[in-house]
């Protein structure tokens, strides 16, 4: 059903969503189902008062015209960005006990460890992911080279990312030790900002990609891909075609970890079920 001007401050007809949905998903592999009409128009009305638009029409075309200037800022607003540091903990507890060392073994010789976070949000799962790994390491007492990619389409995200600031709030879940270890904090009490320490956030690039881009600029493979909670925005085929990128990408038993309520099954054959969104690359 259409969003009339009768209780609302805009009018979205259906025609309207549908020429947003047909945009998002162009853009970004989004799709937008009937019931996110309402997410939509929340945010995307911003976008209209913020440029003095009246109507969704006008704002879909001034987006076709003016799509070096609006695009990202579109884009920004459709983009669901929830995360948290060590979400999902059980994949970082698998990265350290089992893929860590193992992958210490197998590079013996350039002690190379490549991980790609795809669709990083604010930054929590790469700071996780290099946490993870830094304290791996410390646990065999070797000298890795980690390199971790932090990508993300929504610049806004990505900003916050790169500054590795974090208010107390997101951060009070993470047990004291690493709090202690991986912060860096001024105040006595709990309150102001945490700052994830330059140790962490050296072995850290962010940069900006979309992953419905034809050509990504990457050359190196990884050994690990986390893309978690991204997918489950695309439909089947848009899936199916990333994951295929995906396994080209990987070394050769490389692991992707998913989100909790997305899975490869009748979607790729690529990879192996380790179990609990856990896959491991099989050809
Ligand atoms: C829900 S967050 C997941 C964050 C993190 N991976 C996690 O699981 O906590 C999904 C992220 O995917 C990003 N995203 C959505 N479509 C994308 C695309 N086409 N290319 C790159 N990133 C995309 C969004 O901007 C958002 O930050």
């Amino acid at each position: 059903m259409s969003i009339s001007r009768k209780n609302r401050e805009f009018e979205m007809t259906d025609r309207d969503f549908d020429q947003i949905r047909t945009l998002a998903s162009e853009f970004t592999g989004i799709s937008l189902s009937e019931q996110k009409k309402e997410m939509v128009y929340s945010r995307l009305a911003r976008r209209l008062r913020a440029l003095d638009i009246s109507e969704f029409s006008d704002y879909i075309s001034y987006l076709k015209s003016h799509e070096r200037q609006e695009l990202g800022n579109f884009v920004n607003s459709i983009t669901t960005n929830l995360t948290s540091f060590f979400r999902e903990n059980h994949h970082f507890d698998y990265l350290k006990s089992t893929v860590a060392p193992e992958l210490a073994l197998e590079h013996k010789a350039d002690k190379k460890i490549r991980v790609w976070s795809a669709g990083c949000s604010t930054g929590e799962e790469p700071y996780s992911i290099a946490m993870t790994l830094a304290e791996a390491r410390e646990f065999t007492s070797q000298s890795w080279d980690v390199k971790v990619l932090a990508t993300d389409l929504d610049t806004s995200v990505l900003n916050h990312a790169k500054q590795g600031k974090y208010d107390f709030n997101r951060i009070e879940g993470i047990d004291t030790t690493r709090k202690k270890k991986w912060f860096e904090h001024h105040q006595t009490d709990n309150k102001g900002v945490f700052q994830v320490s330059d140790k962490i956030k050296n072995n850290i690039t962010f940069n900006q990609l979309n992953l419905m881009n034809n050509r990504w600029p990457m050359s190196g493979r990884f050994d690990v891909i986390f893309c978690r909670n991204v997918v489950i925005y695309f439909d089947k085929p848009t899936q199916r075609k990333l994951f295929d990128r995906y396994a080209d990408l990987l070394n050769e038993g490389g692991y992707l970890f998913i989100g909790h309520s997305e899975t490869l099954h009748g979607v790729t054959t690529r990879f192996k079920s380790l179990g609990r969104t856990i896959y491991r690359k099989v050809h």
